[in-house]
């Protein structure tokens, strides 16, 4: 399947493809700094829980790999020191802190086992890499499992972009619906703009338009016109966070159409891998909001739109399990109660 790319591992560094440029231009960066890495996550260049989790693994990797260290002990405090940076970029989605901590027990593995410096950094690299490379094996598994909740015709909804730029595969949502026409069915995709950031306008028109998959793009007011009219057969969305009891942070404005497809009976899917579970919180309020710029919502592409008024710009909301029909995952299928299947998924290999 041809997909965007949106992150590579490179001997000049981590090389990311700029999403705050598309779909005007597409520009790739090359980072040789680990702390141009953590930049580039907080600033938006690469976003999407799961490319968010494979740039914080380069990053770290990237860290260790141009660290100067002399010794073990030298190198673990920077590696403490990166990985703090790297974590402190964005604070919802968990990919983020999966991957770092994924990083970190691999270090104290090598470290433990006596290692040596150069070896160390090179496994570091390594684990990156696999990080990467795994995503795109999930992704291709959601899209299977996912497919057959598809209808064989009709519209799906989606918000935000949760595609190949999005996840370093073939996407969640996104993957669900390419592997589900692949398999012939004739899908179109109602895609919400996804104000303030407008990654449906931008990024998943985009995707959607260079793979070939028909879409509609519609403002974020008009999601209750076509939910009444009849013209949503499913919505499939991605995940940022999912507690433990199935609360799901995703993009703000994935509340309301929940809310919207459980009054019109229309089915409501989230796709995520298993790293986006956390498991460690019993329920969505505990999952931390990020609050954005108040730039992204007095401005559009620059130009201001809105006086110098007080803004609200909440990056995710949390969409309670009740409204969740099923969440597709690498593993499976998990339906209420999420408590138990979301458990059972994560245990299982
Ligand atoms: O702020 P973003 O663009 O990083 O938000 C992205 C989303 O909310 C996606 O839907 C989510 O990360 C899932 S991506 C597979």
């Amino acid at each position: 399947m041809n997909v965007a790319q949106p992150i590579e591992w490179t001997d000049k560094g981590v090389v990311m493809l700029d999403q705050r440029r598309l779909p005007g231009e597409v520009i790739r960066h090359t980072y040789a700094d680990y702390r141009d890495v953590a930049a580039a996550i907080k600033d938006m260049v690469i976003r999407g829980a799961p490319a968010i989790g494979v740039a914080a693994a380069m990053g770290v990797a990237l860290g260790v790999e141009r660290s100067k260290a002399r010794t073990l002990e030298e190198l673990r405090a920077e590696f403490l020191s990166i990985c703090q940076t790297i974590a402190g970029t964005r604070p919802t989605a968990v990919d983020l802190f999966w991957a770092v901590e994924r990083m970190s027990r691999s270090f104290e593995q090598l470290a433990a086992a006596n290692t040596p410096l150069d070896a160390l950094r090179r496994a570091m690299v390594e684990e990156a890499r696999a990080i990467h490379a795994e995503k795109k094996a999930i992704d291709e598994a959601i899209g299977c499992f996912g497919a057959e909740l598809m209808p064989a015709t009709g519209q799906v909804m989606t918000q935000c972009n949760a595609g190949a730029l999005a996840t370093a595969g073939i996407g969640t949502a996104l993957g669900v619906i390419r592997v589900a026409v692949e398999q012939g069915h004739k899908l179109r995709v109602l895609v919400p703009e996804t104000r303030p950031y407008l990654q449906g306008a931008r990024l998943t028109a985009w995707e959607l338009r260079e793979g070939g998959i028909p879409l509609t793009l519609i403002t974020d007011n008009m999601v209750g016109h076509f939910m009444k009219t009849g013209s949503v057969a499913a919505v499939v969305v991605g995940a940022d966070r999912i507690a433990a009891n199935g609360d799901t942070a995703n993009k703000i404005g994935t509340y309301q159409i929940a809310v919207l497809a459980h009054e019109h009976g229309v089915p409501f899917y989230v796709a995520a891998p298993v790293s986006t579970f956390d498991l460690t919180i019993s329920s969505g309020e505990q999952i931390p909001i990020e609050e954005r710029s108040a730039d992204e919502v007095t401005h559009l592409c620059g130009v201001r739109i809105a006086p110098d008024v007080t803004v609200a710009n909440p990056a995710f909301d949390v969409t309670p399990a009740r409204l969740v029909s099923a969440i597709i995952c690498e593993r499976g299928v998990a339906r209420a109660p999420y408590v138990e299947s979301l458990r059972r998924l994560a245990g299982s290999k």
